[in-house]
This record gives C-alpha cells, structure tokens and sequence, in this order.
C-alpha cells in the first residue's frame, strides 16, 4: 500500500512542521470542536486558527479532547489587527495562549502587515521577545510583501519562520514565493483551492480526469510538489478526508507546468499594501 503519511517540513529554527493542515477560517465557533475533531481523526495533526476567526478556544477542546497527545499536533494561530501595538501584542499572544489552553503555541504569526497601523517592526520585537521566553516554538509573519519582509530582515534579529500568504493556481506568487525561500523562510499558502474558485476550471479537471483524482486534489497535490506548507479548510468530512489523501500519487512535470500556466495574477483576498483594517 502506498505510504500517505503527511511529510514534515523543518523550519529554520530547526522546528519541525507537517506540510499539510487543517485551515480554520468562517468555521462558526460552535462548529469548530466538531470540524476539528474529525480532522483529527482523518489524520490531520496541524491546525492553522487566529484570533480574528473567533474560534481559538474550539481548536483547543478539541486537541485537548481527541485523546492525542499535545506534540503530536501542531498549533498556529495569529495576533489579530487591533494588537499591534507593543504592549497590545504582549498581551495579544496571552490571549491566545489562554484561549487554546495548551501551553505554548507551536507558530505565531502576525497577521497582516497594517503598513499604515503603526509599525510593524515594533510588534515583530514584540513577538521576538514572547519567542525567548518561550510562548512559542516559532513565530512568523502573514501577508508580508517583500517590503515588509525586508524592514524586518534590516531592523530585527530573527528571520520570520513562515510567511502565510494568498497562493493557488491563479494567483501562484512566483515573486513572493522565491524571496521567501531565498530568505529561510517557508512559504504557507492561504486559499490553497482559491476557496472554491479553482474547482471548475477545465485544465485541472482534465489532469485530474488523467490521474484519477479530484480537482481538488490535484490542486492541493500541485502545492505539496511546489514545496509549500497548505491547510486546506472543509466543514463536510468527506471533503476534509478527500483533501488529506494526496500522498499516493504524483502529477508530472508536464501536469505540474499546465497548472503553473494557470496564473491569472488574479487575488482573492487584499493586498497587504493597501490592508489597513483594524477591528473596534
Ligand atoms: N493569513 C490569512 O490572511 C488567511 C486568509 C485566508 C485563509 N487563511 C487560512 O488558510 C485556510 C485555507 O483557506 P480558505 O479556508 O480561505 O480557503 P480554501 O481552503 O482554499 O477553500 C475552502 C472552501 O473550499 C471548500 N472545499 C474544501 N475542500 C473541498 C473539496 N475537496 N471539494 C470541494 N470544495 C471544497 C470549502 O467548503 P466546505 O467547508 O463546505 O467543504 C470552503 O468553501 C483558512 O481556513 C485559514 O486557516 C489565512
């Protein structure tokens, strides 16, 4: 039988994390326990949450309740926009702490750069600080443009682990992406499957007809061979079994280059340039 286990990519703290997860985001609060329990039992042992989805909590029962043992799944979640500030971040990812309530977080990320909120430099130093003295096993940023990126590689000591940022076929980031990796960090990609956008287009369709897969596992399995770390997010169990049964076959060079030509340049979500949006 072919070997499906999810592969594991080390970050460069040396930390290891599994290159496949469970996406959170718009799952209701009273849903998540549920979502992410079957997760669990599917095998998924990587969970991406933030305080903007409201759900931290959820994420946390049901790690603590699946019967696993806490390193066996690893947890991210995210500083939300309204805590950028120095102190406000300080508190920020004792917030999360206390809402997922599993001892130290595994991945924190600042979610968006907010180029006009403050400064996001200050909220990095933040972060570092919560990084030694062990509130995390790793720290990362979140929709950072090269930029950014760059900022923080001048003015800070320690390299973002990730960068979690909008990638799928239309929008596939070949720039972000190659600074990224030239820079020691991993690349995670939100909307791995456009958030539905991507699931009627015909050329992932026929590849998908050629190697007898779904549209949305050729799409997710095009992610895992461009070496990007994805979770994928589906309330529907059936969906969220489908999205995790990728690691027994291989697209070709030839299907991987058809699905690279796919770039519309086309985002879902907005630019990180012009985000500035910071809750009440
Ligand atoms: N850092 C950021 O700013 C940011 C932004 C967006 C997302 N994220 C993270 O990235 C994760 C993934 O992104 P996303 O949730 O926006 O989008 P996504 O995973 O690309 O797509 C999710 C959508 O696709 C559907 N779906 C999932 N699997 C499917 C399948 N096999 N067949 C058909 N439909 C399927 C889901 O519906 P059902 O649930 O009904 O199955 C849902 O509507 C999020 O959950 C979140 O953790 C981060």
């Amino acid at each position: 039988m072919a070997d499906n286990t999810v592969p594991t990519i080390t970050l460069n703290n040396g930390v290891q994390i599994p290159q496949l997860g469970f996406g959170t985001f718009q799952i209701p609060p009273a849903d998540t326990k549920g979502a992410v329990l079957t997760a669990l039992e599917a095998g998924y042992r990587h969970i991406d949450t933030a305080q903007m989805y409201g759900n931290e909590k959820q994420v946390g029962e049901a790690v603590r309740e699946s019967g696993l043992a806490r390193d066996e799944v690893f947890v991210t979640s995210k500083l939300n926009n309204n805590r950028h500030d120095p102190a406000d971040a300080v508190a920020g990812i004792a917030v999360s702490i206390d809402a997922l309530d599993l001892g130290p977080l595994d991945l924190y990320l600042i979610h968006w750069p907010l180029p006009e909120v403050g400064d996001y430099v200050q909220t990095w130093r933040a972060l570092e600080g919560e990084y030694e003295t062990g509130k995390a096993r790793a720290i990362g940023v979140s929709n950072f443009q090269q930029t950014h990126l760059e900022r923080l590689f001048a003015e800070t000591a320690i390299v973002p682990a990730v960068n979690q940022i909008e990638v799928h076929p239309y929008f596939p980031q070949p720039s972000l992406r190659a600074f990224n990796t030239a820079n020691g960090v991993v690349t995670e990609a939100w909307a791995p499957i456009g958030q539905g956008a991507v699931l009627d287009d015909a050329v992932l369709a026929a590849i998908g007809a050629e190697v007898g897969r779904t549209v949305a596992q050729v799409t997710l399995r095009w992610h895992i061979q461009r070496g990007d770390i994805i979770f994928p997010k589906s309330s529907t169990a059936a969906r969220a079994a489908e999205n995790i049964a990728l690691f027994d076959f291989e697209l070709s060079d030839e299907q991987m280059s058809r699905i690279d030509a796919l770039d519309a340049n086309r985002r879902l979500g907005p630019n990180p340039d012009e985000f500035n949006v910071v809750p009440e």
